[in-house]
């Protein structure tokens, strides 16, 4: 670990007081197009974060500006199924809260279990459910943790670029495996459009911090026995860099229109 590296770090951030941040997933891109870096950190240096362990996820963080609006990038992320306790999944989070980020852009790969939803889609998070313990599927779900006027945005920026970005409900489960058909056809039974191994803990932590949240999945895959053949990392990881380039014109729109109103 190198204290200087993050205190050079820290003193970009206090310079450029960024107050939006994005947390980049599972093969989603370096950095969007257009940011303009003025300082970067591997997580490894960051007093109490840890390095990510799958392939595909680098753990670097990044300060800027995109489109004229500055910016914090997370390139990475901490998953629960690598075995890290929820403190660590929730870190980055704490430590944007801790500069003063406002806004958090979650996005991450996931599997579709809408049947519009295909490799290289894009999903918005009209909401999720945080099924990563035990008997969660038994409470009752809270009010979504995501931004209605941030989703509207979006949505609506990506219509006037003739595309359309459809608002679903994403599942978070454990992993670290893939799920059955079984699970699957159980989890479109519950109506759910979406499922992954992340964002929704980061996402009520920024909730909890008073920070507004958008999320964006990338799919890199239908679900489990909704396509021929099995899935595996190598199809996830391959198909998820697919839609980098829209990824980084929807963050670029978003940002250049900033601060969006509540
Ligand atoms: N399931 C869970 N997580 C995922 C998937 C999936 O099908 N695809 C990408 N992340």
């Amino acid at each position: 670990m190198s204290e200087s590296r993050f205190g050079e770090f820290e003193e970009a951030v206090r310079r450029l007081q960024p107050t939006v941040a994005v947390v980049l997933g599972s093969g989603l891109g370096a950095v969007p197009h257009g940011f303009a870096e003025a300082a970067a950190v591997e997580f490894g240096d960051v007093p109490g974060m840890v390095a990510p362990t799958v392939a595909g996820h680098s753990g670097t963080i990044r300060v800027g500006a995109l489109n004229g609006t500055p910016l914090l990038v997370f390139r990475g992320r901490l998953h629960f199924y690598e075995g890290h306790a929820w403190e660590q999944v929730a870190k980055p989070v704490e430590l944007a809260a801790g500069w003063g980020i406002r806004t958090l852009i979650l996005t991450n790969a996931a599997g579709g279990i809408h049947p519009e939803l295909n490799p290289g889609d894009l999903m918005v998070l009209s909401d999720h459910r945080f099924w990563q313990r035990i008997d969660s599927w038994k409470e009752t779900p809270p009010p979504s943790p995501y931004d209605p006027e941030l989703i509207q945005t979006v949505v609506a920026n990506e219509a006037r670029r003739g595309r359309k970005l459809l608002a679903g409900i994403y599942t978070a489960l454990t992993g670290p495996c893939y799920e059955t058909p079984a699970e699957i056809r159980a989890l479109q039974q519950c109506g759910f459009d979406a499922v992954g191994m992340s964002t929704a803990f980061e996402a009520l932590t920024a909730r909890r911090l008073g920070m507004r949240v958008l999320a964006i999945s990338s799919i890199t895959n239908k679900a489990a026995g909704l396509s021929d053949g099995p899935l595996n990392h190598e199809e996830v990881l391959a198909n998820a860099t697919r839609p980098a380039e829209r990824m980084s014109e929807i963050l670029g729109d978003l940002l250049g229109k900033w601060p969006i109103p509540e």
